[in-house]
């Protein structure tokens, strides 16, 4: 295992009806003045955005509200929200949402305190030092922005989908009522649970040896899903599959789970180049990915280790790796099968779980075609300053991100 910091200060309040807390959290934590961010209409239409200014009131505290977040949100709205910041004496950001909301609200918390283009932080020319609190009030069990130290913006100009991240970002507070989820169209419901297995999987695709604890960690909370994902698909009402959902969401990405070891993360960046493009939903985006990557991986190893590579053991442990996760997390029995072999049953159940949950599998699913593939590659490689490959588990170059994303069209 690695050396390692680990700082995650978020209070979390669990449980059914707790949004009513959200005045008192934000005078504890010594907000004055807030600013309500939230989305598209959900969190007004079901009554959400009333009852937290009730209860701010109650507890006496100001504030102002910018809604209209989309999800993949967008810089233009980061702006607006630091303007408003500024103009308004806020001193506390209350994102009401998912993580579309939380990350433009981190966004803003992080450019209001700064005396540059936000954008910098999200195209790696600076990095956050300081930030106004957050809290958020979670609507969507999925991105773990509730609990992690990341935001993720589209700028307009280009469509590049990039991330930040730092200390400052954590919130405060997250208040988690999985009711509040109950609403979520099942279609937004299997975007989060792939989501969240994504972030797991992430995290499990290391190059670190003895991380025992955190690989045992990483297969119990993707096992919880399998059990309980359908469950909440079937029926949206389902208290306590959301509630199990909900805490797997944010154990998935605080980094309590990836701590000690490298990570991956090249197929959340090869999607991100999807979400940007096509607008589709981040998760949809993972569940045409991640097969597709896992799968180009284990041809990378297969022929590395036929043709001799000098890396051989390396690529060796990265086969173990995989095939361990088909085995492990997917049930598969490697008995008398090769690694290979077990790795492709792996897969092959994954994408059959995905579809259960109502996932696309293809490029062509989320919008997309093979015409464009050579501008996904390029973009998510060299777009913003980007250095050319892409570093996780296996270094890619443009090349092979064509290829994982020639994987999607199947
Ligand atoms: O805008 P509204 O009307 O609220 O609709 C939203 C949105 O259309 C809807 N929704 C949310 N809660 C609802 C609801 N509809 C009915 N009932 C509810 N209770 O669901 C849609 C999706 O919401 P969004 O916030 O976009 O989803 P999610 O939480 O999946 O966030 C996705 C964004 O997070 C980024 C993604 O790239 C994407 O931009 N990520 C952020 C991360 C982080 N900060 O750590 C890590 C992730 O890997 C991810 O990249
Ligand atoms: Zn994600």
């Amino acid at each position: 295992m690695d050396n390692f910091t680990f700082y995650s200060p978020t209070y979390f309040v669990f449980g059914r009806g707790e949004e009513k807390r959200a005045g008192e959290m934000v005078k504890r934590f010594g907000g004055t003045k807030v600013l309500i961010h939230y989305g598209g209409g959900s969190a007004v239409r079901s009554g959400l955005i009333d009852r937290v200014k009730a209860s701010l009131e109650g507890a006496g505290i100001n504030y102002c509200e910018l809604g209209g977040v989309k999800a993949n949100p967008r810089s233009s709205l980061v702006y607006t929200g630091i303007d408003l910041v500024r103009s308004e004496n806020v001193d506390f950001i209350l994102a009401v949402g998912g993580g579309s909301v939380i990350d433009s609200a981190k966004a803003i918390a992080a450019g209001a305190l700064y005396d540059g283009d936000f954008w910098d932080f999200y195209s790696g020319k600076a990095g956050i030092e300081k930030a106004l609190p957050v809290g958020t009030v979670l609507t969507i069990a999925a991105a773990g922005s509730e609990g992690s130290g990341d935001s993720v913006i589209t700028k307009e100009e280009g469509m590049y989908k990039r991330g930040a991240g730092g200390e400052a970002l954590r919130p405060k507070f997250s208040i988690l009522n999985p009711e509040l989820t109950q609403t979520l169209p099942a279609y937004q419901t299997g975007c989060g649970i792939t989501d969240i297995m994504a972030h797991l999987q992430e995290r499990y695709f290391t190059n670190t040896d003895n991380v025992t604890t955190t690989d045992r960690m990483i297969e119990g909370l993707l096992l919880a899903m399998i059990d309980v994902g359908p469950v909440a698909i079937d029926n949206p009402a389902d208290y306590e599959a959301r509630a199990n959902i909900m805490w797997a969401g944010m154990m998935a990405h605080n980094n309590s789970c990836g701590v000690g070891r490298s990570q991956d993360w090249n197929s959340h960046n090869i999607e991100h180049e999807l979400s940007a493009l096509y607008d589709c939903a981040h998760g949809a985006g993972l569940a045409v990915t991640f097969p597709a990557y896992i799968s180009y991986v284990t041809k990378m190893a297969v022929s590395a280790i036929e043709s001799g590579s000098q890396d051989e053991a390396i690529w060796e442990r990265r086969l173990k790796r995989l095939s361990m996760w088909a085995s492990r997390v997917w049930g598969v029995i490697p008995d008398g099968m090769s690694d290979e072999e077990v790795i492709t049953e792996g897969i092959r159940r994954y994408r059959c779980f995905l579809k259960r949950i109502g996932m696309p599998l293809t490029l062509g699913e989320v919008g997309g075609s093979e015409a464009d593939i050579d501008k996904l590659a390029d973009t998510g490689c060299y777009g913003d300053g980007r250095s050319g490959y892409m570093y996780g588990f296996v270094k890619l170059s443009v090349d092979d991100v064509k290829a994982v994303y020639r994987e999607m069209i199947m």
